[in-house]
């Protein structure tokens, strides 16, 4: 079963709170969640191997450390997994980025892709999948899938917000998948939105509301 990182860290949880207020506008919403999803990414790139390097500092030389070289991708998920780029490669500049657009069929409710680019060689790479709500699971679900038949091997999967309905669906459908959270809230609503959640994601990012 896949492994499902909650965060625990002050910062995480005062800046979530802020985001959650219905009076925040777009602009300061877009700059929190980058600093969120920067946040998520240093707790979900703990296990990046390190390798030793020769380094000479103005005092002397020394053996220091470095990432070792695996080939890092991030990938949002249409829309608003747009809002989390920038976080994320702040912290992790020389990933590639790629995109995965989904829409909800009215009629099936299952998710259809609409836009898929991925890096040329997105199956060498440890792969961050990122969304800000982990709401059905629906579109994550399909985003993974995606990611696995183009052979993609490994991939963590970064939140803001998630429901309890999403995570299980998530670790049902990809046990080898492992989930960060930033907060992981109550329950759905009827309509499909996280309670207490922040809302629409997407639009609050982009304003369209
Ligand atoms: N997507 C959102 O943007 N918000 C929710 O609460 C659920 C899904």
């Amino acid at each position: 079963m896949s492994k499902v990182h909650v965060m625990d860290h002050p910062l995480i949880k005062h800046k979530i709170s802020y985001i959650r207020r219905e009076d925040l506008g777009s602009k300061d919403f877009r700059e929190m969640i980058s600093e969120i999803a920067m946040l998520i990414c240093y707790e979900a790139t703990r296990d990046l191997k390190l390798q030793d390097v020769r380094i000479k500092t103005p005092i002397c030389e020394m053996i220091g450390k470095e990432l070792a070289g695996k080939k890092l991708a991030v990938i949002p998920i249409l829309r608003a997994g747009l809002g989390m780029v920038e976080g994320m490669l702040a912290m992790i500049p020389a990933a590639k980025v790629g995109h995965i657009g989904l829409y909800r069929d009215p009629e099936t409710l299952k998710a259809v892709e609409y836009f898929c680019k991925l890096p040329a060689d997105c199956e060498e790479r440890d792969v961050f999948l990122v969304d800000p709500m982990l709401a059905t699971g629906a579109s994550s679900v399909e985003a993974v899938r995606m990611l696995k038949d183009k052979g993609v091997k490994n991939i963590r999967f970064l939140c803001i917000i998630a429901a309890p309905e999403g995570v299980k669906r998530m670790q049902e459908a990809h046990p080898d998948v492992d989930i960060y959270i930033g907060a992981l809230d109550e329950k759905l609503n009827d309509h499909g939105y996280i309670v207490p959640g922040l809302g629409d994601a997407g639009d609050r990012v982009f304003g369209t509301k």
